[in-house]
């Protein structure tokens, strides 16, 4: 399970990016209009502030399968690194992804928008590395995000695609837990989900006693001090 942290704010990138195991951040044009900023600074202080090493997926903004690539291309000539184009599911989009691996342009895709199994296992023929289905969303419409994550993580498993699934779209940590229980790949996060994984009302009273405990002794010495 690899966590990604979803959102174009650069002090929660920053934050989450020193204190967290994150693979990457992934952004879409919601997220990026969020920042009110220039596209192009935005972009390239994210890419500097996580380094050329870890995923930055950016989303098309293109319809047509000639654009995306062109878009595509512009973006990781500008971005480098690990770089990711997110492309809405669509003919277009498959035909982009197609013509993306055909080319070898060292650029991955990521599907995105995926609602259901067999949008994604289509995707997946055509070369996409990631296809991220929008979990909260099913959920909202009594889609049951959960199982569809499940599904696919199975069929991409049994007809051994090279493909991996990225959940997206998550309200809540127990979301996070059952993608992970049913063996999905990686997910994208909010950093207050990602910080509500962390946080449990029990862990800090835990700690509350250990302080306590501590002090009665040692007062406000650590064991540097002693
Ligand atoms: O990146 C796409 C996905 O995370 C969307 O999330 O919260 O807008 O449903 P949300």
């Amino acid at each position: 399970m690899i966590y990604i942290l979803d959102t174009a704010d650069l002090e929660a990138i920053k934050h989450c990016n020193e204190y967290y195991p994150l693979a990457g951040v992934t952004t879409n044009p919601t997220i990026i209009s969020k920042e009110k900023a220039d596209f192009w600074d935005l972009l390239k202080e994210i890419r500097n502030i996580i380094g050329y090493d870890k995923m930055l997926h950016v989303q098309t903004v293109q319809k047509k399968a000639e654009k995306i690539v062109e878009e595509a291309k512009l973006l990781k000539k500008e971005l480098g690194g690990n770089f990711y184009i997110k492309i809405p599911i669509s003919e277009e989009g498959l035909k982009a992804t197609m013509e993306i691996k055909r080319q070898k342009l060292d650029i991955g895709v990521t599907i995105t928008a995926i609602f259901t199994p067999a949008q994604a296992l289509i995707a997946a023929k055509a070369g996409a590395d990631f296809v991220a289905p929008y979990v909260n969303r099913l959920d909202n419409i009594l889609g049951d995000g959960i199982n569809v994550v499940e599904e696919i993580v199975c069929q991409l498993s049994k007809y051994n695609m090279d493909c991996q699934v990225v959940a997206a779209s998550f309200k809540n940590v127990e979301q996070v837990h059952k993608c992970a229980a049913a063996g999905c790949h990686s997910a994208t996060v909010t950093a207050d989900v990602l910080e509500n994984i962390v946080n449990h009302p029990m862990t800090s009273i835990s700690i509350e006693g250990f302080e306590k405990d501590w002090a009665s002794v040692y007062g406000d010495k650590t064991i540097l001090d002693l």
